[in-house]
């Protein structure tokens, strides 16, 4: 069995405090995008995962990591087509199709309460690949409210290639810098994590200066980046982007297609 797991961005992502666990609660309107790497899996009593990228095999990635929450063996091939270590949810978005296809693959038919806390327990972002296209992820992330699809929007992603982890980057956002009235719906492009991830790593503004300079209008940091995107108003327009920038272009992927069944 195989499936494609797609890449997402955060149209909005507004924290709004820390909480006594150190995670912090955010409201965040996340979009699955089409960059996607590809993941299959063999049924199989042991264990093991093979991927393009030999760094990401080990022990510790999430699919593996997914397949033993479950309790299931199997061997799994990964093909990475989305930055790693990027604000696109990558390594999240495998685990969560490696329960989808565990699940399908031995004909679990888990509940769908079990999936989510078993997808929850692997990492913040997680949940919200299980449902995909357009939704509202609240809470640490395990609050995930499918949302009407959006108008199909282009977009295109420039990966700085400096690394920038999460945590540092919550680490050095400040109290004055919580959002205090995050929006459910999306109106306008919004990150809490931008300024404190900029602050960290210049390359960030450089990327959305060469975006602005390209023509894109809407530039925003993914997640908490370093990734950053521009929304276009056209196929034409990210292609032009795109090229310009020496940047992906991509378009919104909807849930249909995000969460679609195995062969
Ligand atoms: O859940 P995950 O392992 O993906 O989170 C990585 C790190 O990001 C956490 O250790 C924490 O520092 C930060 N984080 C947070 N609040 C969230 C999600 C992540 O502080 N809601």
């Amino acid at each position: 069995m195989r499936g494609r797991a797609y890449a997402k961005i955060n149209l909005t992502l507004e924290v709004t405090g820390k909480r006594p666990d150190g995670y912090h609660e955010l409201v965040s309107i996340m979009q699955t995008v089409s960059l996607f790497d590809e993941l299959s899996l063999t049924p199989s009593d042991d264990l093991s995962l093979q991927c393009d990228v030999s760094e990401l095999a080990g022990d510790d990635n999430l699919v593996l990591r997914a397949a033993r929450v479950l309790g299931r063996g199997g061997h799994f091939e990964l093909r990475k087509g989305i930055p790693i270590a990027g604000g696109m949810g990558g390594g999240s978005s495998d685990a969560a199709l490696a329960l989808r296809l565990l699940d399908a693959a031995y004909d679990l038919r888990l509940p769908a309460g079990e999936l989510l806390a078993a997808a929850a327990s692997l990492g913040s972002d997680v949940p919200f690949f299980l449902c995909g296209g357009t939704a509202l992820v609240e809470g640490r992330g395990e609050r995930v409210t499918p949302l009407s699809p959006l108008p199909l929007r282009w977009l295109v992603v420039l990966n700085p290639g400096v690394p920038l982890p999460t945590p540092a980057v919550f680490h050095e956002l400040r109290p004055p810098e919580y959002a205090t009235a995050p929006s459910r719906e999306f109106r306008r492009l919004v990150n809490t994590l931008e300024a404190p991830a900029e602050r960290l790593e210049p390359a960030i503004g450089r990327c959305k200066q060469r975006l602005r300079e390209a023509g894109a209008k809407e530039v925003l940091l993914s997640g908490s980046g370093p990734t950053v995107f521009a929304l276009c108003s056209s196929e034409q327009e990210a292609e032009h982007v795109a090229a310009a920038t020496r940047g992906r272009s991509a378009r919104f992927v909807s849930r249909d297609e995000a969460i679609q069944t195995f062969h």
